[in-house]
């Protein structure tokens, strides 16, 4: 009875503090300290974007030293890697944006988010013009601004190749305004083969979803798809779920060729048992608005019926990014994957070093993925921190060496004349030189993973400079945590961690 009466006290204590402990970190960071004002002895520090790149970079950076103004057509963050499962409903798709303005309200000298997208950039002028594109204007919706220092991560779009019916007919997989669309059309798919006196052929046309590419968005389209069949729609329509059909085309011969081959040979043949078609070596020449044109592997045309397709080809550089481009020169700027940056991100043919580019819009040797623009990001903010001190350094070595003019001046002494004094000069100089060089960017790759569907994941892991290949249901534990552990804040993993507990509960 004692040990018991014990036990519950002890309970009772953690389960106090473990929640008085929540309020307080939620509580701290709802309502952060008092913020510096923009400093015009500062140099001003502009970035575009306010995805995986700029995030990184925004929260790792101090923004004392620079006048910081962050320029995105979207007011938040999207964790990009959780977008299928808000697609079928598994995630809510306020759960997994962030406010950039939650990161910048937490920064010492305050940062400026306006909410526009650059239309153009100057990098000889160094200005950024900026034009409001949201539904609601004001009487001011474009403007130019001067920058110091220009950090373009503005992302990529959805390749299309210029395939016709594509902007019209598919739905994208790339933003959240996508994911919400494609939930709102399969139900409606469903509800419409549900019509009374719908033909059996219309059905089948209605009920078939098409995906287009085989890299790990269409995988994972597919697979959270099939989770929706399988646990909800069966339920709710056990006479239509039966007739749903989900098919994976890839040009290629095969699908997810950045995994390895095990991995591949996994998720085709678990797509084989979740009854999802995989059409390899097909291409896609066109698509319609009840159907979509292949070319089949013996060189035939197709046309193939379906009541929704999503497109997911790859990417393509923005407009912004290709302008940008142009502007440098083709001597320059010469990969169509867009803009060439040196070890240190640093864009070819910028003027004075001052465009920085990151993440999917510049060209480097990584794939174009969260991890890389993060770890750039990160990067990015430690060669700012640098360069704000070597800024700060340099400035008061200004002044010293102003007052000794000025005692040169006025009495005569000449610290040029004074080897201790001369030498501490020097060393000061070399300081502010050393401080302005930064190690190039390393890129350490930590695996790839991917969800396949059926509570199942693959993982491509790199651990000791050794690689394993890993998946089913533990790869998809690993794949939950990991990623619940990368959200970006306490409030993305709470409502996350409590999405899937509500589907487990009530379904999606
Ligand atoms: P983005 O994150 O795309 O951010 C670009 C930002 O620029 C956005 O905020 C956008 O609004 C803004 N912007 C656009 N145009 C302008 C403009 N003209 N002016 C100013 N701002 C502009 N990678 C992984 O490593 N792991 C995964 O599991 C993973 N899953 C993914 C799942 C999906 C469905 C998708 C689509 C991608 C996934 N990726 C994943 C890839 C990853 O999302 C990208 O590589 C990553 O987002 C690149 O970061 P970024 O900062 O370069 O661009
Ligand atoms: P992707 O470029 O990886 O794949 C697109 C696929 O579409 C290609 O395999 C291509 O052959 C195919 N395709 C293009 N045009 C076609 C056509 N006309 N007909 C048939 N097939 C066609 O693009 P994805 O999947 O959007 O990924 C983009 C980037 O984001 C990649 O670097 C990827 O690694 C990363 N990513 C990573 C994820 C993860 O790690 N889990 C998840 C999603 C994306």
């Amino acid at each position: 009875r004692w040990f018991l009466q014990t036990l519950g006290r002890v309970t009772l204590v953690i389960l106090v503090t473990s929640a008085g402990t929540f309020y307080y970190i939620t509580q701290k960071d709802r309502h952060p300290g008092v913020q510096l004002p923009h400093d015009p002895s500062k140099k001003t520090l502009v970035i575009l974007g306010s995805g995986w790149g700029a995030t990184s970079l925004l929260k790792s950076i101090d923004t004392e030293a620079f006048n910081v103004t962050v320029i995105s057509p979207k007011n938040f963050f999207l964790f990009t890697p959780l977008l299928p499962s808000v697609a079928v409903g598994t995630v809510a798709g306020r759960s997994i944006i962030q406010p950039t303005r939650f990161i910048t309200r937490h920064k010492k000298r305050r940062v400026a988010v306006v909410e526009a997208e650059a239309e153009e950039i100057d990098p000889f002028a160094k200005t950024v013009t900026f034009t409001d594109t949201s539904a609601v204007k004001g009487e001011v919706a474009t403007k130019t601004i001067n920058y110091d220092y220009l950090v373009c991560a503005v992302g990529a779009e959805t390749q299309t190749f210029n395939i016709p019916g594509i902007q019209e007919h598919a739905v994208f997989m790339k933003e959240l305004n996508d994911a919400i669309k494609f939930q709102d059309r399969v139900i409606d798919c469903i509800e419409t083969a549900a019509f009374p006196g719908q033909t059996e052929e219309e059905i089948r046309r209605l009920l078939h979803v098409v995906v287009v590419g085989g890299g790990p968005t269409g995988v994972e389209v597919s697979g959270e798809l099939h989770d929706f069949l399988h646990d909800d729609l069966s339920n709710w329509y056990p006479e239509l779920a039966p007739k749903m059909r989900i098919t994976l085309i890839e040009a290629l011969p095969s699908v997810l060729p950045m995994f390895s081959k095990e991995l591949i040979a996994y998720t085709e043949s678990t797509f084989k048992q979740e009854k999802i078609n995989i059409m390899t070596n097909t291409m896609v020449k066109e698509v319609r608005d009840k159907s979509v044109l292949v070319r089949t592997p013996d060189g035939k045309d197709d046309e193939v019926p379906c009541g929704l397709l999503v497109w997911a080809g790859g990417n393509k550089p923005r407009k912004l990014t290709t302008d940008l481009m142009g502007k440098l020169g083709k001597e320059k700027q010469n990969n169509k994957r867009g803009l060439v940056a040196d070890d240190h991100l640093i864009v070819a043919g910028a003027p004075d070093n001052s465009i920085y580019a990151l993440g999917d819009c510049a060209s480097t040797p990584y794939a174009p993925t969260a991890q890389v623009a993060s770890q750039q990001g990160a990067y990015l903010a430690r060669v700012f921190n640098k360069l704000g001190k070597r800024d700060l350094l340099a400035t008061e070595l200004d002044t010293v060496k102003g007052e000794l003019e000025k005692m040169k001046a006025e009495s005569g002494v000449d610290f040029e004349k004074d080897p201790e004094l001369k030498n501490k000069v020097t060393v000061a100089e070399r300081a502010v030189e050393d401080m302005g060089k930064v190690r190039p960017f390393h890129y350490s790759h930590q695996g790839s993973l991917a969800y396949i569907g059926s509570d199942k994941a693959i993982a491509d892991i790199n651990f000791w400079q050794r690689k394993f290949a890993s998946a089913g249901v533990m790869t998809y534990v690993f794949w939950r945590s990991a990623y619940l552990s990368t959200l970006f804040s306490l409030r993305n993993r709470t409502l996350v961690a409590t999405d899937w507990l509500k589907v487990k509960l009530f379904g999606r």
